[in-house]
């Protein structure tokens, strides 16, 4: 091998291109999983065909870590860190109506968020990376992860021991809202926490009619829904994003009776762990206290899901410097902060890592694809390829003794 063609240039051209031949092959098993979605934490047949894969591979394969989760690790011939990729595999409950040819074949479940998309991806990094196995110092984790819509699979993975020995982590999400070929990445905070609360109101139920012999729990639930917008409004900086919504409201089965109970379900997302230490403080008196004025009982339950995703500087920095070395400095942007949570926060509260975006949506200027979530969602399978060849260029290049 000459000089030049050690070089890491020479490295990524090669990547960028040995990912180009996968195409075809990406493209179809990312359309199987598509047309076969599964559920949070019923991801069997996908992780069965995930695992059939990296044993064809070479790989020796953990299954069942964190429900139907599983890791492989891939081991360079000198001892060095180890560095984990991370993919979801689960789909969401929508029914699509794409009309694609390779639709979902199961009602009412689709692959709207592109975890198959990402699935594949990471098999194709581990294919990548195979190849270049005598280039590692140290090792690459690949990790595949179940229930990540529900954020229960990366804390499940964790538990399982998943990041034992890991060094750092890295994971991207598409992004229909950026052209495909383009990544986007950000320094600090990326998503927002994901927080649930429960509100158990009681009071005392009675005829519709009688008012004043009833102590009534609708009344103070709607004030309190109104009143705790005020935690964002009258107490958070508005430098400081914070969303209160009650997505689900409940009381009483008659139009002219007064119910004893009313039970309100919502979600807090914070951009800044700080502020999210704080939340919990602030629903509980709010509820409670405004409970109180309505002669109710509240019972708040607070439950932290998934907290912020902060990348870390030098891990950040390191993707961006594959990124422009692979695709040029021209197709990568700084990434819009969003309030929607994801569960890869988890692993970065233990391990230093980054998380970033990889376009998959129309070049600019044609019509906007559908987004993450939409029962219309689609997404350009160019970003296949690049994004198992990046994936494996982020790994070579933390490893590789250049
Ligand atoms: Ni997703």
């Amino acid at each position: 091998m000459s000089a030049a063609s050690s070089s890491s240039s020479a490295v990524f051209e090669g990547l960028l291109d040995a990912g180009r031949q996968l195409e075809s092959e990406l493209v179809a098993f990312r359309r199987d999983l598509h047309r076969n979605p599964e559920l949070s934490l019923q991801e069997s047949e996908t992780a069965a065909k995930v695992a059939a894969e990296l044993r064809a591979l070479g790989y020796e394969v953990r299954t069942g870590m964190g429900a139907h989760g599983m890791i492989a690790d891939l081991i360079g011939p000198v001892a060095g860190p180890t560095v984990a990729l991370r993919a979801d595999m689960d789909a969401l409950p929508i029914q699509e109506e794409t009309g694609l040819p390779f639709a979902s074949e199961k009602a009412g479940v689709m692959h709207a968020c592109g975890h198959d998309a990402h699935t594949t991806m990471l098999l194709g990094a581990a294919r990548l990376l195979a190849e270049q196995k005598d280039k590692l110092r140290g090792r690459v984790r690949f990790i595949f992860q179940s229930a990540e819509e529900i954020n229960a699979g990366a804390r499940l993975m964790v538990e399982a021991g998943v990041l034992d020995g890991v060094d750092e982590i890295y994971g991207l999400h598409n992004l229909p809202t950026l052209a495909a070929g383009k990544v986007a990445t950000r320094f600090g905070s990326l998503m927002g926490s994901v927080d649930r609360i429960d509100i158990a109101l009681e009071g005392k139920g009675g005829h519709g009619a009688i008012p004043d012999q009833t102590i009534d729990p609708v009344v103070a639930g709607s004030a309190i829904v109104m009143g705790l917008q005020t935690a964002v409004s009258r107490e958070i900086s508005p430098f400081s994003p914070v969303v209160v919504t009650i997505g689900k409201l409940h009381a009483g089965d008659a139009y002219n009776v007064i119910p004893h109970r009313a039970e309100l379900t919502g979600t807090i997302r914070t951009f800044h762990p700080d502020v999210q230490r704080t939340m919990q403080e602030r629903i509980e008196r709010l509820a409670g206290s405004i409970a109180e004025a309505y002669r109710c009982k509240a019972k708040v339950t607070y439950t932290e899901m998934s907290p912020v995703l902060v990348s870390t500087d030098a891990c950040v920095a390191h993707v961006e410097q594959v990124t422009d070395a692979l695709i040029g400095r021209d197709n990568r942007v700084e990434a819009a902060p969003t309030l929607a949570g994801e569960d890869f926060a988890i692993y970065l509260q233990q391990v230093p890592g980054c998380f970033f975006w990889l376009g998959s949506g129309p070049q600019e200027g044609a019509e906007q694809a559908f987004g993450l979530h939409h029962p219309k969602f689609t997404l350009h399978e160019e970003c296949l390829p690049l994004g198992a060849s990046l994936l494996a260029a982020v790994a070579l290049k933390r490893l590789s003794a250049g």
